[in-house]
């Protein structure tokens, strides 16, 4: 893996990007074990899968949609109107972490955003305390 690269551009760029987010929303409008999140979202997912492309184009150090667009993400707080706990958030990296893993991308580069999206997920839990 080169150090030069930016995530973004080990993900593959925008087509990159925004396949795994199209992978992780179709996972969680299909899989069971997702449920409990999925029904924290509207009926269609378009406008998710489009402002969390925005939001993980940034985040990878590619360009800086969703901050042009809406400004500081304040994620936290922005997720403080939906009840977030263990299993919200294993439930979320249960997408993720499948979505990662159907991209034929570099082991080490999965690793990397599986470690990173638990951290992300983790303090998003608003409920059940630590
Ligand atoms: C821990 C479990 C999580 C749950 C249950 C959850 C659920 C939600 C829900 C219901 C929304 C509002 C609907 C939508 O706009 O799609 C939302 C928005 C969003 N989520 Fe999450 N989320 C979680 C974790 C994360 C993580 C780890 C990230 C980033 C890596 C993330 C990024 C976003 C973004 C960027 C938005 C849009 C915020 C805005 O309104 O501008 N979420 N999330």
């Amino acid at each position: 893996m080169s150090e030069t690269q930016s995530l973004y551009e080990l993900l593959g760029g925008e087509t990159g990007v925004r396949a795994l987010v199209d992978r992780f929303y179709d996972l969680m409008d299909s899989a069971p074990e997702a449920k409990d999140i999925r029904a924290l979202h509207a009926a269609s997912l378009n406008q998710s899968r489009e402002i969390l492309f925005m939001f993980l184009s940034g985040w990878s150090d590619g360009p800086q949609l969703y901050i042009e667009k809406f400004g500081h993400p304040r994620l936290r707080q922005r997720h403080m109107p939906f009840a977030i706990g263990e299993r919200e958030r294993d439930q979320w990296l249960w997408c993720m972490d499948r979505a990662l893993d159907a991209g034929n991308f570099n082991p080490t580069v999965v690793e990397r955003l599986k470690f990173r999206f638990e951290e992300v997920a983790d303090f998003m839990k608003n409920q059940g305390g630590g």
